[in-house]
């Protein structure tokens, strides 16, 4: 089906976010079990086609590696931590909580004939602003870190405070609400996180202030915020149809209020 001016994937949005399977790794009140995508580093031997060693990890979407004459491999975690691991055998030799989410890879460079190790941290792209949110931070800024072997201790960027939440009356209807999550789905998930669970990096929508929902109309459907890269979709969604965004939204934020 061709939306005009819409989103044309060629997969159907709405089915998929309509299923809510990240319900279990929430990052609201601590972690759940994380255990639906799981992923692993692994070294991988060409010639014996099978693996040296492997590091598993509970949690998916993690940084790129460098590895070095020095027999070490770096890795960032979804997690924030940033690791080396001996290159020969897996053995985790050094760690760092960098306190954000690291999906780029690390490089390294001399100078003066000081070695320098740099990654960035930071979360978001397709996979963090829809997927899960692994470090449990909110909004927290990217930043460039450069390790060097005698260097000092840092300070991990963390993310903000989620606000109190607050009831908002809403219209439970179930036609309603089913409208709401399917265009939802289909026009706010890629960016505002799978089953209105945001991946840290843009506004959790559950969390919004009763001032935002007020202007939920002028944001929404008349871009408000588009200068901020809130766009206006009041060319592809009816007033009822983000009426009833905002009602599941409310919904969710109530079964959050309810836990
Ligand atoms: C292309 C990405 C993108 C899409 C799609 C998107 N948004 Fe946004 N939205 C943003 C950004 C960026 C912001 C502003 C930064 C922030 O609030 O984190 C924002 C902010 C908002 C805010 C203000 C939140 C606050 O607490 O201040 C609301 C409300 C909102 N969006 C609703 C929606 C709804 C409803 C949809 C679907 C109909 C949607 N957005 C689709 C990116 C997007």
């Amino acid at each position: 089906m061709h939306e005009p001016e819409g989103w044309n994937l060629g997969v159907e949005l709405g089915t998929l976010a309509n299923e809510q399977f990240r319900a279990d790794n929430e990052y609201i009140g601590g972690a759940g079990p994380r255990t639906r995508s799981p992923g692993a580093l692994i070294a991988w031997d060409p010639i014996a086609r099978q693996p040296r060693w492997q590091v598993d990890y509970d949690f998916s979407i993690n940084g790129g590696t460098l590895s070095t004459a020095g027999n070490l491999v770096f890795q960032g975690g979804a997690d924030g931590v940033f690791r080396a691991f001996a290159a020969d055998d897996g053995e985790l030799l050094w760690q760092s909580d960098l306190g954000v989410g690291i999906m780029a890879a690390p490089m390294t460079y001399e100078m003066d004939g000081v070695q320098y190790v740099s990654v960035l941290v930071g979360w978001g792209g397709s996979s963090g602003l829809l997927g899960p949110n692994y470090d449990g931070e909110y909004k927290p800024q990217g930043r460039l870190w450069t390790f060097r072997l005698d260097g000092g201790e840092i300070i991990p960027v963390r993310g903000q405070a989620l606000p109190e939440l607050t009831a908002i009356p809403f219209d439970n209807s179930p036609d309603v609400i089913a409208l709401g999550a399917d265009k939802y789905a289909g026009n706010c998930v890629l960016c505002h996180g799978q089953g209105g669970v945001s991946g840290g990096a843009i506004a959790d929508l559950r969390y919004a202030s009763q001032a935002t929902y007020d202007s939920f109309m002028s944001i929404v459907r008349d871009g408000a915020y588009a200068a901020i890269g809130m766009q206006a979709q009041g060319h592809v969604l009816s007033d009822a149809e983000i009426d009833a965004v905002k009602n599941y939204l409310l919904s969710l934020r109530a079964g959050l209020m309810a836990q």
